[in-house]
């Protein structure tokens, strides 16, 4: 007895000291809110609901923030009595450049009298080079306390993070005495169930070195550690009212790490929970009803431009546009295209043409272009291809609107929005079967396909034949099925639909 006192009493002492401040915070949290309002402009007679966005780089300009932007842009456009807080690290920029960037990157135009920020002074705390090791333990600490000084400031009426930062949901629950609903867009699982299935069985991966590998007790203290941050990183999750996903990949893990179990940990959780009922019950609240599963909502492309690309008079081009990396396989591209031409030598000379448009990084991305080229060289195909290294939005563009089909050879890639693109712009898709291009992206609709999978070079070139000999109105009727296709699910149109279907407004009190 004694010694389970002197183990939970601390503890204890913590729980009641963490009850005390919320009850603080909670309480001046209302001439806070006050004050925000007055400083936009808002009569103290108008009834406002407060969305917080957690987004610490919300300046960053890339794909996560344009999710973020464009659901601020949505709500402001639909919900004049809501006002948007966005929790931001970049008080350096400030709201008036955010607000420009956000125009003149993405082409949202934002209102800023129905837009606040909280600057945070902590983001530092979630950079990787504060954590040089156990990095993301020591990120998801960070984000606690990110979110903490984000809710001392200011508590919203409903908490939605696009970033990333589940381990935040503990804190904006403590702080806010389980009032606010909590809810999150997810991108990428923080950690997911095959990267401890993979600690498990001790294979070699990119953050398991291999001193690590060779000393067996250091790889049980690694299991260890991953298995209590999934069961955490799980618990996390399990505080949300309500889970969006970018792509049926990222849900497929979001939702194995939901209903992750693991017995002993329960146990041990329940043990402690005993130990503190009083502190426990009032600090928590009352448990929230997590998801089942994560609905996804695929992230918004701008397809603006490319629909109105006429879908007749395609010329006989094979488009690939794609980064000269590694796992995008342009090597297999070559082959395929070497396959068409033994299978079918008419392709040849009338003449069918392999264009590979991509961004060179750095000098081993322009290696492997030279390398490709000698490829091509050895295939005797090189009159047949041609590389644009760097090339210009405008002339992908251009491309876009001549081809007749898009190729993609790249082997499990989570989405792939060139191959959303090519549709957009009625270039029919041909892509490997696995990953995004196989269970999101090139599948039926309207009764017919939408564009080809393959697995080898004479399954590509087979492909390829079919669209190259094709009737002029099948043909055509598949690039209208692919653009529509695309159109209706990864537009701007398609995902502020399905951003409101998840039904995240029923959570807002
Ligand atoms: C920006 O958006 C407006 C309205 O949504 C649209 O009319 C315009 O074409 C867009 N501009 C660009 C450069 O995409
Ligand atoms: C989802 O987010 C991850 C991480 O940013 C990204 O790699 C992936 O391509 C995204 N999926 C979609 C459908 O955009
Ligand atoms: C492509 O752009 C990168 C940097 O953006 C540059 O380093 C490289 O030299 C460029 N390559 C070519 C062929 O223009």
């Amino acid at each position: 007895m004694l010694f389970l006192i002197s183990l939970f009493f601390p503890l204890t002492i913590t729980y009641v000291l963490l009850w005390v401040y919320a009850r603080r915070v909670w309480e001046v949290n209302g001439a806070k809110r006050r004050s925000v309002l007055e400083k936009l402009g808002v009569s103290s007679a108008e009834k406002k609901t407060i969305v917080g966005f957690f987004h610490p780089y919300c300046n960053a300009g890339g794909g996560g923030e344009r999710v973020l932007w464009t659901v601020v842009a949505l709500v402001q456009r639909t919900s004049p009595d809501v006002v948007s807080v966005v929790y931001s690290g970049d008080g350096d920029a400030g709201k008036d450049e955010i607000i420009s960037k956000v125009k003149s990157r993405f082409n949202i135009t934002l209102r800023p009298e129905l837009l606040h920020f909280v600057f945070l002074q902590s983001r530092n705390l979630v950079e990787d080079s504060t954590w040089p090791r156990f990095t993301i333990l020591g990120q998801s600490i960070g984000s606690m306390l990110l979110a903490w000084e984000g809710m001392s400031k200011l508590i919203p009426d409903i908490y939605i993070d696009t970033m990333g930062y589940a381990f935040t949901f503990h804190v904006v629950r403590w702080l806010s005495l389980g009032q606010v609903p909590i809810g999150a867009y997810v991108h990428y699982p923080t950690i997911s169930t095959d990267m401890l299935a993979r600690v498990k069985s001790r294979k070699q991966w990119h953050t398991n070195t291999n001193a690590i590998r060779s000393s067996a007790t250091l790889s049980q203290a690694k299991l260890l550690y991953y298995r209590i941050f999934m069961y955490l990183y799980s618990g996390s999750l399990q505080r949300a009212r309500f889970l969006m996903a970018n792509s049926s990949w990222t849900k497929n893990h979001v939702d194995s790490v939901l209903n992750h179990r693991d017995g002993i940990l329960d146990l041990f959780n329940v043990v402690c929970t005993i130990a503190m009922p009083i502190s426990f019950l009032n600090l928590f609240g009352p448990r929230t009803s997590p998801p089942k599963s994560a609905k996804i909502v695929y992230p918004p492309c701008e397809t603006h431009e490319l629909v109105n690309f006429d879908l007749k008079g395609r010329e006989n081009v094979i488009l690939s546009v794609a980064q000269f990396r590694p796992e995008k396989d342009h090597a297999a591209q070559l082959r395929a295209l070497h396959a068409l031409f033994s299978q079918h030598p008419e392709h040849r000379s009338r003449p069918v043409k392999l264009v590979l448009i991509g961004g060179a990084r750095n000098d081993e991305d322009a290696a492997r272009v030279e390398s490709l080229r000698s490829l091509a060289g050895e295939l005797e195909i090189s009159e047949n291809v041609e590389f644009i290294v760097n090339a210009s939005h405008e002339e992908v563009l251009s491309y876009l609107a001549r081809a007749s089909i898009g190729l993609s050879t790249m082997v499990d890639e989570h989405f792939g929005i060139n191959v959303v693109e090519f549709m957009a712009a009625g270039v029919i898709p041909v892509t490997h079967a696995s990953g995004g291009p196989l269970n999101d992206i090139v599948v039926p609709f309207n009764g017919g396909t939408t564009g080809y999978h393959a697995t080898s070079s004479e399954t590509f070139a087979n492909a390829l034949n079919e669209v190259l000999s094709m009737a002029p109105d099948p043909l055509l009727a598949m690039r209208e099925r692919a653009r529509a296709w695309a159109v209706h699910q990864f537009s701007r149109e398609g995902f502020e639909r399905d951003w409101e279907a998840s039904g995240w407004r029923n959570f807002i009190r």
